[in-house]
């Protein structure tokens, strides 16, 4: 195989290199230069793109299935950046539930024509390149981020493709391993307590499954805000809940949660979505409290009756819903989605780099065994975070 890399880079990194002159020749209308040891990369004409990668290693999922429809193949096409768009060297990507999901066939309603799909939304790495109306990046800082839960070319790959928007500087005292864990289950923590409940100082918030990655980060996330923090999760998560700042944690597994857990709160955010956990969760909120849940029934009732009538019916159960709780019991009731957003994404960032919030790393696999991490996944043989280390 051939490869293509501007003279005077570090092997595997691109590096602006302005006028280095390496051996080169044209394809598809780029300039290219040959290099040892590195993913296939040419000088494009583009404004501010100095050098894109053509080609590179990546994991395709050609149609949906087990852990063993998952393909990692080499000479993946790179497309070229769109003006915000910064082109990552992958260090490590972590694998998040919405992947083993999307892998078995949830949302096949808007993915099912656009295979194969590149699965993967969180990553850590440097940046290779960046298009011509980046500004807050610049070639070969490490950064960390997610793509939004419908990006089609995910992480699962040497170089991945993320809107400025949906980066940030990685924080020099984690590791990308570390960091890559994060972003995604953070950014759902977030939009749902600081953007859709907006928490603050003195007010109380319940966590149900505080023991996952996106409970985890809820619970921190809300101790960081000034709040009092209860949370449900497994027998073994509770002293980490309650050393990460909660105030009570409740084992949902011996406890009876409507015993155990008093009073009223503000802000629910029901990571499982179970009917019983909906209502319990609903029973606890005082009048203008939100409640929150991660499992909306968009993808599922449009993978059911197809989109032109999924997602409306889906739209009429919501508000149904909103409508009921709002003007039975005076609560907001909503969805949650992630959602990429840079205000989020800097004060993750500014909590991972005081301490803050961290979410421990289970398992690490090598991007080449990819289908055994998302076996361990699917089996819960690895009950935390797995993470794809790229190198
Ligand atoms: N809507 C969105 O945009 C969005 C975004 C991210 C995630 N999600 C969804 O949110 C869920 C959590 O995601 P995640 O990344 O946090 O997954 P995760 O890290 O795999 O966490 C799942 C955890 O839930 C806990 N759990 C299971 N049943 C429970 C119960 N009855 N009560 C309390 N805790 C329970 C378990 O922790 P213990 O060890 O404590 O038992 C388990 O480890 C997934 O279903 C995912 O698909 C949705």
């Amino acid at each position: 195989m051939r490869f293509l890399r501007p003279r005077g880079i570090a092997d595997g990194f691109l590096r602006d290199a302005g006028s280095s002159a390496g051996t080169s020749g044209c394809v598809r209308g780029r300039i290219y230069e040959l290099v040892r040891g590195g993913a296939a990369v040419a000088r494009t004409p583009l404004r501010g793109v100095r050098f894109m990668v053509t080609s590179c290693r990546a994991v395709l999922l050609p149609r949906f299935g087990g852990p063993e429809v998952l393909e990692l193949r080499e000479n993946v096409a790179v497309p070229d950046l769109k003006p915000n768009e910064v082109l990552v060297r992958a260090r490590a990507v972590s694998v998040n539930p919405l992947d083993t999901r999307m892998r078995s066939g949830y949302g096949r309603s808007i993915f099912e024509p656009l295979l194969p799909l590149i699965l993967g939304r969180d990553i850590s790495g440097e940046v290779a390149a960046v298009g011509a109306s980046v500004r807050s990046m610049r070639v070969g800082q490490e950064v960390f981020g997610a793509l939004h839960p419908t990006a089609v070319r995910g992480t699962y790959t040497d170089y991945a493709i993320l809107s400025e928007d949906e980066l940030t500087r990685k924080p020099e005292s984690i590791t990308h391993t570390e960091a890559s864990a994060i972003p995604f289950a953070a950014l759902t923590a977030w939009r749902a307590l600081k953007s859709t409940a907006r928490i603050s100082e003195g007010q109380r918030v319940l966590v149900i499954g505080g023991g996952g990655a996106v409970g985890f980060a809820a619970v921190q996330l809300a101790v960081a805000a000034g709040c009092h923090v209860s949370t449900t999760c497994g027998g073994e998560s509770v002293e980490r809940a309650l050393a990460a700042g909660a105030q009570q944690a409740v084992d949902y597994m011996v406890e009876d949660i409507e015993l155990a857990i008093k009073g009223r709160f503000d802000a629910v955010l029901d990571t499982i979505g179970a009917p019983e956990m909906e209502r319990i969760g609903i029973n606890l909120l005082r009048r203008g409290g939100h409640y929150m849940t991660l499992q909306g029934e968009a993808a599922s009732l449009a993978d059911r009756y197809g989109l032109a009538i999924g997602l409306p019916a889906a739209t009429a159960i919501l508000l149904k819903k909103q409508f009921q709780y709002r003007y039975s019991l005076g609560i907001e009731y909503w969805w949650t989605y992630m959602r990429a957003d840079s205000e989020g994404l800097n004060e993750i960032r500014q909590l991972c780099e005081a301490k803050k919030l961290h979410i421990p790393v289970d398992k690490t696999f090598h991007i080449a065994h990819v289908r055994e991490a998302h076996e361990a996944k699917d089996k819960r043989l690895v009950p935390g975070k797995v993470v794809l280390e790229l190198d």
